[in-house]
Order: C-alpha cells, then structure tokens, then sequence
C-alpha cells in the first residue's frame, strides 16, 4: 500500500514540477521583470518593456540591474530602494537630468551605462561618485561642464562616442586621477583637442572630421599610449609631433600624403604605427624612422604607391619593412600603383626590373657593369671609411663569410653578381636596426644613385684610380649589407 503511494506521488512529481515552473513563470510575468542569479551575482532584468517607472515588487537587494530600452525620462523614483547596486544599465531611455543624489553613498555603484539617452550637456554636480565605467556614448551632448568629472577619483573609462562635442576644456580631466581610456570618436572635434591628463593611457578619436593636429597636442597626456585618429581628414602630420610615452598611433584612412624625417622624430617609443588608406605616393626613406627604435609593426595597405624614379627607396624601404622580423605582415601591401610598366609589382621587383627595362633590350653585358659599377662605388666608400677608422682600432677585421641572395622575383641577369659574400667584422657592433637609427643613414644611401649613374661611364680602372691606399688587401665584395656597414662606419667616424 505505502509502496503504491510512494509510485503514486513519483508518478505525479513531473506534473508537479511542471505546474510549480509554470507558476514562477507567472510571477516573473506578473512583474515583468527577470530575476536570476549570475557569476553570483543578483540580476534583475526588466529591459524592453517600455516601462516608465519600475514594478512594484522587485528584490531590492539586486546587484546588477538591467533597464535598458524602456521608457524612463527621470530616474525612476523606485531605484534609490536598491542601494546594493554595482552595474546598472540605464541605455536606451529618454533621461536627461542630473545623476541623483543618493548615488553618491553606493559605493558599489562602479559601472552605469546611460548611453543612447536625452542627454545635451553634462554638468558639474556636486556629489562624489564611485563609478569605473560611465557610459555616455550616444546622446547629445555638445557641453561638459569643466568640473564635471572631478568628482569621480575612480573613473577609469569614459565613453562619450557619438555625441556633439566640438571642444573639450583643457582642465576637465585633470581630476580624474583614474582615467586610463577616453573614448571621444564620432564628435565633431576638427582638431585634435589639447586637454590634460596625467592617467590617460588610450585616447579615441575616431571618426570626428579632424582637419589638424598640432604637434604639442599629446603634450598633456604623459602616460598616454595609444591614440586612434583613423577616419579623419588629417593632412599632415606636423613635424616634431612629441609624445614621450606614445606606442600605438593609429592614422588609418586620413588624406595624408607625406612623412619626413621629423614626423615621428619625437615620437621615441612608436611600436605601431598605422597608415593605411591615405595619400601617400612617394615611397617612404628607413631615415623616417630613424628615430623609432622599437617600431614592430606598420600597415601600408590602400597607399598608391609610385615606383616612378626607381629610387634605392624601393629596396632599402622594402627590406626595412619586411625583414625578420616583419614589420608589414602583408607584403602584398607593398606594390607599385605606378607607373604602368610595374603596376602591382613589390617595391622591390620593381626596383631590380629599372635592371633589365624594356624587356632586356639592355645587354646583359651593361647590367653587369652597372651592378658592378655599383659594387665598386660602395666598396670606394667603405674603403675611405675603414681606413679612417682603422687609426682608431687597429684590430684586423676577421672575415666570416656570409652569403645573401638578392631574393627577388625578377630574373638575375649575372646570378654571380648578386650572391656575393661578405666579410663580417666581429668588433662592429651594429644590427640592422641600429644602423637603422643613424641619422646620417640616409645621405649615404642617397649618394648611391649617384654611383649607379658614374659606373655607367666609368671604367674600373678608373674607380680604382680614386681610390686612397691600397685596395688589393681583403678587400671585401659588397652586397647590400656593405651598404649598411658604410652607413654605419660614417657614423662612427
Ligand atoms: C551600454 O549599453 C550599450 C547598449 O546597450 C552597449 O552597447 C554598451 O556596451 C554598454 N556599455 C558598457 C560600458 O557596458
Ligand atoms: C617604366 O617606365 C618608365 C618611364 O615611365 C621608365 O623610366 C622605366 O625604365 C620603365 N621600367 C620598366 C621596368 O620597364
């Protein structure tokens, strides 16, 4: 008998369980709202309910409260019941006055998000507030107050996206002691603002129509490390643009069309520099960068780039980015837009065809003496200068031998030419990136046209004849890495 009922009651338990389920899930229509435990954490969601004001009835002991997309135009006089709040999600409303005043003594209060709301300005207040992140993206803001955010030492991110901000006042920040991001992107900032903050590591400024950009602009912004100026209007970037602590600059899709040798001079810890989607034609000089040290990635996609001139540029510029490790991790980035003849060619194939122009009606005969003219301007070069340097370090160079291709696509005319071995002095100290950093980098690799040009006249006898002291010695065959080695021992002169 008892067995029975036992079986009976087993046999009803899924009804049961079902009824019971159904009446929670009538209560939770009742008051519209959602109530669930995450992370351990109390939730109560009543977003999308086009409500004006909060049921009766909610646990006021929520941690996380979710409002989002209602129709809230005030606070809702029910809120300052749950003072046990840490996340609040107001996104979505019509709300437009002050923060109230008892969120000053919730201390949990740490993220509230107001974006997408009825807000045109937002004004100092006179309350402390506890928040990290404050989300104001998505009003209508077009004025701050310049106090208003000196009363929250813990603000760590603002987002004021999309608003209508055309200026920001210098001081506004410089209280927010915590202020680590900023983002600012879809204002309408023509210029990059100047503004202070000692705490400020990530600046967006995005999509703001920003025309210039001064070079003292970063000036207030010590522990700044990333700015994201993509989707701009930005022509220029002004000479001697000074952060010293700036790694990341992002400049993608601006207009601009020229860097020189001062544009991130003063810029010494730029890691990643981001130029896609601009102007630029003329293939960049390594002297650029002469001053960046730690630069480790750089994107050059959507520039149309001009192989016209077939500048040494082509090649040095080319390696300097694709070398181990790889600075452009796309080199199909790297190509020629013009002129027609080497159009989606790389910098480099387009450099080593100028070699072999009009489809080899150029004997290979002058390719070699052009190669080999070459080789002997620089050897030239390098030879002046080890034998200055020679009074200071006495010490022989002890050859290694090296071997490097030329790894071009292009066919070789004199394979021979172009595998050349080197000897590597152990005593000279430079890595590629070191002699990357020599300022006087640039003028020896500009001279070396002019040597291309000579050989084409000049007999060897001739270069030898120029010549001081006595080249039968070891005298190294150049490649390429001589190159360096000269730039690197004028330097050391
Ligand atoms: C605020 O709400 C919007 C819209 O719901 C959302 O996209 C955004 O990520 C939220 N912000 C924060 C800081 O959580
Ligand atoms: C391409 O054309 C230019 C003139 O526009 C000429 O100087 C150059 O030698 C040509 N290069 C090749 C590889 O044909």
């Amino acid at each position: 008998m008892e067995l029975f009922i036992v079986s009976l009651w087993l046999w009803q338990l899924p009804a049961m369980v079902l009824s019971a389920t159904s009446l929670e899930f009538q209560d939770q229509r009742d008051d519209s709202c959602l109530t669930y435990v995450h992370d351990s954490l109390l939730h109560i969601d009543c977003s999308d309910r086009g409500l004006t004001d909060l049921p009766e009835g909610l646990d006021t002991n929520a941690q996380v409260l979710l409002l989002a997309n209602n129709n809230f135009a005030t606070f809702p006089s029910q809120l300052e019941k749950f003072s046990k709040v840490e996340v609040m999600d107001l996104s979505g409303n019509l709300l437009s006055s002050s923060l109230p005043a008892y969120f000053q003594d919730w201390n949990q209060l740490t993220i509230l998000n107001l974006s997408h709301n009825n807000y045109d300005s937002w004004l100092n207040s006179v309350y402390t507030f506890n928040f990290i992140k404050l989300d104001l993206s998505k009003n209508k803001i077009n004025h701050i107050d310049e106090e208003a955010f000196i009363r929250m030492p813990r603000l760590y991110l603002l987002e004021l996206s999309e608003n209508r901000l055309y200026d920001i006042l210098p001081r506004i920040f410089q209280q927010a002691t915590s202020l680590e991001v900023l983002i600012l992107s879809r204002n309408y900032f023509s210029v990059v603002p100047h503004f202070e903050s000692a705490s400020l590591k990530n600046l967006h400024l995005s999509n703001c129509q920003i025309t210039s950009f001064d070079k003292n602009s970063l000036k207030g912004m010590p522990s700044l490390l990333e700015i994201d100026l993509s989707i701009n209007q930005i022509e220029t970037i002004p000479d001697h643009l000074a952060s010293n602590s700036l790694q990341e600059l992002d400049l993608s899709y601006n207009e601009i069309e020229k860097l020189t040798d001062s544009t991130f001079s003063m810029l010494p810890h730029l890691a990643v520099l981001n130029l896609r989607g601009n102007g630029f034609r003329e293939v960049w000089s390594t002297s650029h960068f002469a001053s960046n040290p730690f630069l480790r990635e750089v994107h050059v996609k959507g520039n149309r780039w001009s192989c016209d001139g077939f500048s040494v540029n082509l090649l040095l510029t080319y390696e300097f980015l694709t070398k181990e490790p790889p600075k452009v991790f796309d080199k199909a980035s790297l190509i020629c837009y013009s002129p027609s003849n080497v159009t989606q060619m790389s910098w480099q194939q387009a450099y080593i065809r100028t070699w072999h122009a009009d489809g080899g009606s150029m004997s290979s005969y002058t390719i070699g003496a052009v190669v080999f003219g070459m080789v002997i301007g620089i050897i030239l070069t390098s030879f002046v200068c080890r034998l200055l340097m020679s009074k200071n370090k006495p010490v022989p160079p002890r050859p290694t031998s090296e071997t490097i291709v030329l790894n071009g696509d292009a066919i070789q005319p004199r394979p021979d030419s172009v595998v050349l071995r080197v000897p590597l002095r152990e005593d000279l100290p430079p890595t590629y990136d070191e002699a990357l950093l020599l300022s006087t980098l640039n003028s020896s690799f500009r001279s070396l046209p002019d040597f291309i040009d000579e050989s084409d006249n000049r007999e060897r006898g001739n270069r030898r004849s120029r010549s001081i002291g006595d080249l039968t010695e070891t005298r190294p065959r150049l490649d390429r890495r001589s190159v360096r080695q000269t730039a690197v021992e004028v330097r050391l002169n």
